[in-house]
This record gives C-alpha cells, sequence and structure tokens, in this order.
C-alpha cells in the first residue's frame, strides 16, 4: 500500500478519535443553532415586512418603500425592463452575447459550466495548503471572478437602454432607401424600430422573419390596403384573421397608430435590399 494512502488512513482514524473524544452530537446541538439562526432570519423578514408595510400609505414611500405604485399595463410599449441591482452582471452578459445567436452560451452555457466547475471543485483542488501564497491558481481565479463581476455588474448599472435603440439608429438609413420619409413616417418609423414589430417581421435587414410573418420592407407598394385599414390591421390583427401577432392597442392611445401605418405605406422597397 502506497505511503500517501496510509498517510490518509491514519489521519482520518485521529480525525475519528477526536470527534469522539471532543466532538458533541448534530442533535441537539447544531440543531439548536441552526433553529436559533433560522428564527432569528424569520424574524428578520417578517419586521421588515411590518416596517414597510406600516410606514407606508398608499403610494407615499415609508422607510422601505410604496405599498403599491400604478397597476401594471400589459400593453405598454414604452416600458424598458431593469433587473435588481444583484443581476446587472447577468442582465451585461445578455447584451455582450447577443440575441439570437450565442444567447445560449450566455444563459445556459456559462452559468451550467461554472456550476459544474463548483461541484468539480472539491475533486480537482485536493491539497491540504491553505496559505493563500501558496495557492496561485485558486486565489487568481477567485480574484479574476470577483473583479469580472465587478465589472460587469458597474457596466450593467451604467448601460443606457433604449427599446430598439440600434433599430432606431437605423431608421436614417431606411429613409434614404425608401426615398425620404416625412416627419410622420419618420415618428413612425422610429415606433416601429422600438415597439417589437422587428421581433416578427424583417424590415430592409433589420429584425428577423419569425411566426411566418411577412418581410415590410415593401409593404406599401404591395399592399392592397388603405392606410386607414393598416392601422386597424396593426391595432387589433385578430380581427383580420391573424391570431399570431399581438394586437397593438398602446399605439393608439399614444397617439402614434397612423404615424406607424403612413410609415409602412411609405415604405416600397424599391432601392432597399438591405
Ligand atoms: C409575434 C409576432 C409579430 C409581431 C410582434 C408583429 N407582427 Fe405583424 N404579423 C405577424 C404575422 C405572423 C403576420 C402575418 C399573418 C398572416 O399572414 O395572416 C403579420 C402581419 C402583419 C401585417 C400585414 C402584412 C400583410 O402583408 O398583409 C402588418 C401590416 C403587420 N404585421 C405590421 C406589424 C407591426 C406594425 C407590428 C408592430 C407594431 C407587428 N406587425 C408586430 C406577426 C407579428
Amino acid at each position: 500500500m502506497s505511503s500517501a494512502q496510509d498517510e490518509r488512513r491514519a489521519g482520518f482514524e485521529r480525525y475519528k478519535e477526536d470527534v469522539e473524544n471532543e466532538g458533541k452530537p448534530f442533535f441537539p446541538y447544531a440543531m439548536f443553532h441552526d433553529t436559533v439562526m433560522s428564527l432569528v432570519v424569520v424574524s428578520v423578514i417578517v419586521g421588515l415586512a411590518c416596517v414597510w408595510y406600516f410606514t407606508a400609505d398608499g403610494t407615499e414611500p415609508g422607510l422601505i418603500g410604496p405599498h403599491y405604485v400604478e397597476e401594471a399595463d400589459p400593453g405598454t410599449t414604452s416600458f424598458i425592463p431593469r433587473p435588481d441591482w444583484y443581476f446587472y452582471f447577468l442582465f451585461y452578459l445578455l447584451r455582450i452575447f447577443k440575441w439570437p445567436e450565442s444567447v445560449v452560451l450566455g444563459t445556459v452555457g456559462v452559468p451550467t459550466i461554472l456550476m459544474i466547475l463548483m461541484f468539480a471543485l472539491p475533486f480537482l483542488d485536493r491539497s491540504r495548503e491553505r496559505r493563500l501564497l501558496r495557492r496561485p491558481v485558486a486565489v487568481v481565479a477567485a480574484v479574476l471572478t470577483a473583479v469580472s463581476m465587478g465589472v460587469l455588474t458597474y457596466k450593467g448599472a451604467t448601460a443606457r437602454e433604449s427599446l430598439g435603440s440600434e433599430a432606431v439608429a437605423a431608421v436614417d438609413a431606411w429613409s434614404s432607401q425608401q426615398g425620404g420619409f416625412d416627419e410622420t413616417q419618420r415618428s413612425g418609423a422610429e415606433v416601429f424600430a422600438q415597439v417589437g414589430c422587428l421581433q416578427c417581421h424583417i424590415y430592409l435587414g433589420s429584425g428577423s422573419a419569425n411566426v411566418g410573418a411577412p418581410e415590410l420592407s415593401d409593404y406599401g407598394s404591395t399592399t392592397q390596403r388603405t392606410i386607414e385599414q393598416t392601422a386597424a390591421y396593426i391595432r387589433n390583427p385578430a380581427e383580420f384573421g391573424n391570431t399570431v401577432m399581438p394586437p397593438f392597442p398602446g399605439l393608439e392611445d399614444a397617439g402614434v397608430l397612423d404615424d406607424v401605418a403612413q410609415f409602412l405605406h411609405a415604405s416600397s422597397g424599391a432601392t432597399g435590399d438591405g
């Protein structure tokens, strides 16, 4: 038998003896500690909930925050979703990994790899050395992880977000390819770029074709609809037998539905091939 194995055996025997002589049984000692700590945690949460509930008054914020702000509006077109601060690093990872090619890598791939590494760690690092200076790989890995999460959190916190900002930047190019938009059509184009139409429709090379939605680059020169009919279609596609495309009642509320329709009708795709 190798001496390393002997050594480990002897170490384990020593450990068992130590436990026998000085150890305390899990029940009730450790159990008691855990119970006390759990009670403390639960009491803190209940306490915070009470502070929140009793210091706030309706929409007036108390010490922790208001009760209820306003009802959620599922039809909103201007809401910019942002995560809580402790998710900023993941949030920023998602901006690095672009939809759709590499997003699986960012959301599933990287976290899974990290998790597997964590599980494997006790089997990979079996040295007894505890002094930091003698563990360069572990220390460098830990520092790199902390620094990169810090940087990602900072970038996520300061990232300027505007819906469809890339597509909005493309509006100039669209305009010149479609022979120049007037003000209304331009406004419609910007709305179109921001409210998610490009998730299903392609327009002059922007967006992606999903769920069978047609390209809209030359909608104006090919459609049989009038501008009013197009607006009605966008407001409630289901009325026209299209149950795949969601209704966009928010556009009309915001007074931009007609702009979008005008924009689409100004789209002849004449010189555009993306
Ligand atoms: C969830 C995917 C989806 C989104 C988001 C979406 N559409 Fe559509 N849209 C479709 C599909 C699918 C069709 C085709 C339905 C059919 O052919 O019956 C369609 C058809 C259309 C048509 C009619 C096209 C034609 O040639 O008759 C117009 C116009 C249109 N969409 C405009 C828009 C606008 C403007 C937006 C954004 C405000 C938008 N769509 C958002 C899926 C979508």
